[in-house]
């Protein structure tokens, strides 16, 4: 199996999954990313079956509404039973840096007003300790070159992510280098920062549960 193959399993294995725990009033977080994209298609088989979703992105939302789901905004939708989403990298604590999509904001939104949270990835995600993937800060337009020189002075080596802005409009930072010792803290350190939106480490609201897809079958951990 390939890489491709085998977001499209583990996405397979969390609709299963999801399809135990529905109930008719449930309304679902849903993330963003080419492994979600395969849980959305998948979606379809379940619709009626729930009240809607929730999205951590335009384009998931547009996704979900051609997959037949009742896209719900998350201030009319009250508590979110599930959020299924992926990862760039996921630790054995279940620590998980996102933001390759760039989705970050919305996703630590959605994640954090979800009972559960399955974080599914194939095996290539799954490290000892994080930090390896360059780490997505959005920030405020206005405050891109002091934050820059705050993250300069924690270590880390940030870009600015080229022609892109998120849904909320907001440029973002890659930034390499940065001491992952300690992922709570580093969080919140970033978090402090003026001009910063958030940042793509998720120890704070780490998963619940890491599903993860391998050339030898499904683990969750
Ligand atoms: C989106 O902003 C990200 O957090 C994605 O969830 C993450 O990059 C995983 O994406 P893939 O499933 O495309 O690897």
């Amino acid at each position: 199996m390939n890489r491709e193959q085998l977001k499209a399993r583990v996405a397979q294995e969390a609709i299963d999954y999801t399809r135990e725990r529905l109930t008719p009033d449930a309304v679902l977080g849903i993330g963003t990313g080419s492994t979600v994209n395969h849980f959305i298609d998948a979606l379809r088989c379940l619709r009626g079956q729930f009240a809607g979703c929730v999205a951590s992105s335009e384009m998931s939302a547009e996704r979900l509404a051609r997959s037949g789901c009742n896209v719900i905004d998350l201030n009319e939708a009250g508590a979110l039973q599930l959020y299924v989403d992926g990862a760039d990298e996921a630790d054995f604590s279940r620590r998980l840096i996102k933001g390759g999509g760039g989705a970050l904001t919305r996703e630590k939104i959605v994640a954090t007003a979800s009972d559960h949270f399955l974080c599914i990835i194939d095996e290539s995600k799954r490290k000892v300790r994080l930090g390896a993937f360059p780490l997505a800060v959005e920030v405020l337009r206005i405050a891109v070159t002091q934050v820059c020189s705050t993250l300069a002075d924690l270590g880390g080596q940030p870009h600015l992510r080229a022609n892109f802005r998120s849904d909320e409009g907001n440029p973002i930072l890659d930034v390499s280098g940065l001491d992952f010792s300690d992922p709570l803290a580093l969080e919140s350190e970033i978090n402090q920062i003026p001009g910063v939106v958030a940042n793509g480490i998720f120890a704070r609201r780490p998963a619940d549960q890491v599903m993860l897809a391998s050339k030898s079958g499904i683990s969750v951990y």
